[in-house]
């Protein structure tokens, strides 16, 4: 593995922080917490997709051994945050438009109808199945291609003609249909489900009437602390939440969902803190999924191979009390020159549970049509795909007309093409064999916005001179504890065993939620704030102090290192930071810092992560079965802080692509509007056998106008453009064009 790494970086790779703590298992996890006198909740779903509740029948669970409750809507306690709201409603970042157990409305099949608390988790178990509901049931519409029709344009849109999920055209509309030289094809991707290795879990503790502590799954400490302090109408102050250690969430974190204030009644009901884990059954309804999409791509190009017109139409399925959206058209809007773009989002309300983003969301489904799009245009013009996305790469963004703050994906290109051997690669399908195996290659382009938020990091130097940085972030995997370290350690001047990050409460000061491939640009921004200001707080002590040399000295004079300053032009002058403090009778050195992104340079400047993908496949003529033979990830993602943490995180996403594009996909039985797959031997995430041989690379050029340390986001380029870069190697291998995921070996036999 060490040579994945070999680029030369700013940062260092080191190990994570909290590794040794996650590979013994100290690490403790939502669900994992013992607090005294607990109890454990057990979720009974409907088994009707659409209609009400008419009796539930409750008496035999509540007659089993250990049960302390059976709630549901005739009894649960009244949440006072749920009004009567008109369905349905638009997407909130945080919150649930869900209200758990506030009527009989059923609006999707395994909807929470009841919860069971009991003195063990068995108990629970047994309970749960014993309560039995009648329905009057209606007609639902789960079956996505019966319903297309009924698409419609997000209400957010409607509301705001500025809004991006508008219909959008440059240049002239849908141009592409009156070219000569064009491809047109259809796009189709399953429900995919986001299945973390750790399952979604809650324990909830009121410590008073109004005071609530929980143990939750989370990427959104603060938005979940809002959201229930809004709920339960308590103070925000009086919700504490914690999530130290996340195992993996990929975007279902990000909302808060039925199960937690199911959890959180029944805690309330019990009068005792109730432990509720989801089953890996209850994954696929209960906290949301990548929603399954149609698109159409049509382009047009000159021989030459310049992009004429690109029109991209895409309908994702959303529930019918929630409205999710998502960007699934943003890569097409800006990544090529083409003079003429059309775009058009729709969504269709279905009787299914609510969508979230998952793993480069929209943008990883939309770039699966585009990159797809691409590569059969290039085809078509008999042009290298590479050659072909090079001569319509921009120099700026062609939808907001603006510079991009960076962009270095041509040389991204360069280092993927070079380490796959895209020289290899024929341009006529089937041309290159390994014994029976045909053998192909193909790339795909990914982007995401560098988005960046408001943090606050509080930062405590002490007099042994160790420091402790405290953020309400959480780490769902990426190392987001180990690049903070790195980090402080670079602009403070600590070594970084020094340097302890406490992260995931909502104790710490606030920070956005971990989505959108964020945290770095938006906490570690502030943790640089902090460091700035600790050194200005040092630099003044000893400026001030007459004994000192240091006498007049400014931030700019000295040099920090190793824990100590010293007058840059007088090397020996060196004084620890904590031998500061003690002169000063100090036990500690506290400051708080925010940190925002620029408006202005967001006015100013487009600034996106990029990525390329490369793959190389076998596919047997005979059983179409597919190997993903080596992937070549390369990213221009600003300063690459930590390779290894960043390259684990490359190599993670481009599983997740591999996952998109060969394996995942749920299957639904639309009688009964049920989910067949319901574990992860129906679902088929990627394993290593799957994923044998992937690579990462850094351009690790910083992006200064995004942020002081120059990094951009990513987690989510590290997925988008993947799935396409494995169907375009699948084409070059066999001649087929496969435009539904996942590509199974039977759609190539
Ligand atoms: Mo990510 S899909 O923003 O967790």
């Amino acid at each position: 593995m060490k040579d994945l790494f070999f680029q030369d970086n700013v940062g260092k790779p080191m190990d994570r922080v909290d590794g040794r703590l996650k590979v013994t298992g100290a690490a403790k996890y939502s669900a994992e917490y013992q607090l005294p006198n607990m109890a454990h909740a057990v979720l009974v779903g409907s088994t009707v997709a659409k209609g009400r509740i008419k009796s539930i029948d409750t008496k035999r669970a509540e007659n089993a051994p250990g049960v302390l409750a059976v709630l549901h809507h005739l009894n649960a306690p009244k949440v006072p945050g749920y009004v009567q709201a008109s369905h349905p409603t638009e997407p909130k970042p945080v919150g649930q438009p869900l209200r758990v157990f506030f009527d009989n409305q059923v609006y999707f099949n395994d909807q929470p109808i009841a919860v069971v608390v009991a003195d063990t988790l068995e108990r629970a178990l047994y309970a749960a199945k014993l309560v039995k509901a009648q329905y009057d049931e209606e007609k639902h519409a789960t079956d996505f291609n019966k319903q297309v029709k009924e698409a419609v344009l997000p209400t957010s849109a409607k509301r705001n003609p500025k809004h991006p999920l508008n219909d959008y055209t440059r240049g002239q509309e849908g141009a592409y249909k009156s070219e000569n030289l064009k491809v047109e094809g259809e796009y189709v991707i399953p429900t995919e489900v986001h299945h973390p290795m750790e399952l979604q879990a809650i324990i909830a503790h009121w410590e008073a009437d109004n005071k609530l502590t929980v143990y939750d799954k989370t990427q959104a400490v603060v938005g979940t602390q809002n959201a229930f302090a809004k709920d339960w109408g308590i103070p925000v102050e009086n919700v504490k939440v914690i999530a130290t250690f996340v195992g993996g969430a990929f975007g279902n974190g990000l909302h808060t969902w039925p199960h937690e204030t199911a959890a959180i009644m029944a805690a309330k009901k019990v009068n005792r803190p109730v432990k509720l884990m989801l089953t890996r059954e209850q994954m696929f309804t209960m906290v949301g999924y990548r929603p399954h999409a149609w698109q159409k791509v049509g382009m047009s190009a000159t021989p030459q191979g310049k992009i004429t017109a690109i029109t991209h139409e895409a309908i994702g399925q959303t529930s019918s009390y929630e409205e999710f959206t998502e960007a699934t058209l943003q890569q097409t809007r800006m990544m090529y020159t083409s003079p003429n773009v059309t775009t058009r989002y729709r969504i269709l309300p279905l009787d299914i549970s609510t969508p979230i983003w998952m793993r480069g969301p929209g943008e990883a489904t939309g770039a699966f049509a585009l990159e797809s799009a691409m590569d059969e245009m290039a085809h078509v013009l008999g042009m290298d795909p590479l050659e072909f996305r090079l001569l319509n790469h921009t120099d700026k963004d062609p939808e907001k007309n603006l510079p991009w703050s960076t962009k270095y994906l041509k040389e991204a290109m360069q280092m993927g093409a070079e380490r796959i051997g895209w020289n290899k690669r024929q341009l006529k399908p089937g041309s290159v064999k390994n014994g029976e195996w045909l053998v192909g290659y193909g790339m795909g382009v990914g982007t995401f916005g560098a988005n960046r938020g408001r943090a606050v990091v509080r930062a405590t130097l002490y007099p042994d001179n160790k420091l402790v940085l405290q953020c309400a972030t959480t780490d769902i995997g990426p190392g987001t504890g180990t690049a903070m370290v790195q980090i402080a350690s670079k602009n403070l001047g600590i070594p970084a065993e020094n340097i302890v990050f406490e992260l995931g409460s909502s104790l710490y000061p606030p920070s956005p939620s971990q989505g959108g491939s964020a945290t770095v640009a938006s906490v570690g921004s502030a943790v640089h704030a902090a460091c700035m200001a600790l050194k200005k707080k040092l630099t003044t002590m000893v400026a001030g102090n007459a004994d000192s040399s240091f006498k007049g000295a400014t931030v700019e004079t000295l040099t920090f290192k190793d824990g100590a300053l010293s007058a840059t032009n007088s090397p020996s002058t060196r004084l620890k930071y904590g031998d500061i403090l003690k002169q000063q009778k100090l036990t500690e050195l506290e400051v708080t810092e925010e940190s925002k992104p620029d408006p202005e340079a967001r006015q100013k400047y487009s600034m996106y992560s990029f990525s390329v993908h490369f793959a190389e496949v076998q596919v047997h003529p005979m059983t179409g079965q597919i190997k993903v033979t080596k992937l070549v990830s390369c990213a221009d993602a600003g300063t690459i802080i930590n390779p290894k943490t960043a390259g684990n995180q490359m190599i993670g996403g481009a599983v997740g692509g591999i996952g998109m594009a060969l394996t995942e996909g749920t299957v639904m039985d639309h009688r009964y509007g049920r989910y067949v797959t319901k574990d992860l031997a129906d679902y088929h995430l990627p394993v290593h056998a799957d994923a044998p041989n992937i690579e990462a690379l850094f351009v690790n050029k910083p992006d200064l106008i995004n942020n002081p340390n120059g990094t951009k986001g990513i987690g989510e380029i590290a997925t988008i453009g993947v799935a396409p870069a494995i169907a375009n190697a699948i084409f070059n291998a066999t001649g087929k064009r496969i435009r539904e995921l996942p590509i199974t070996p039977d759609k190539l036999i």
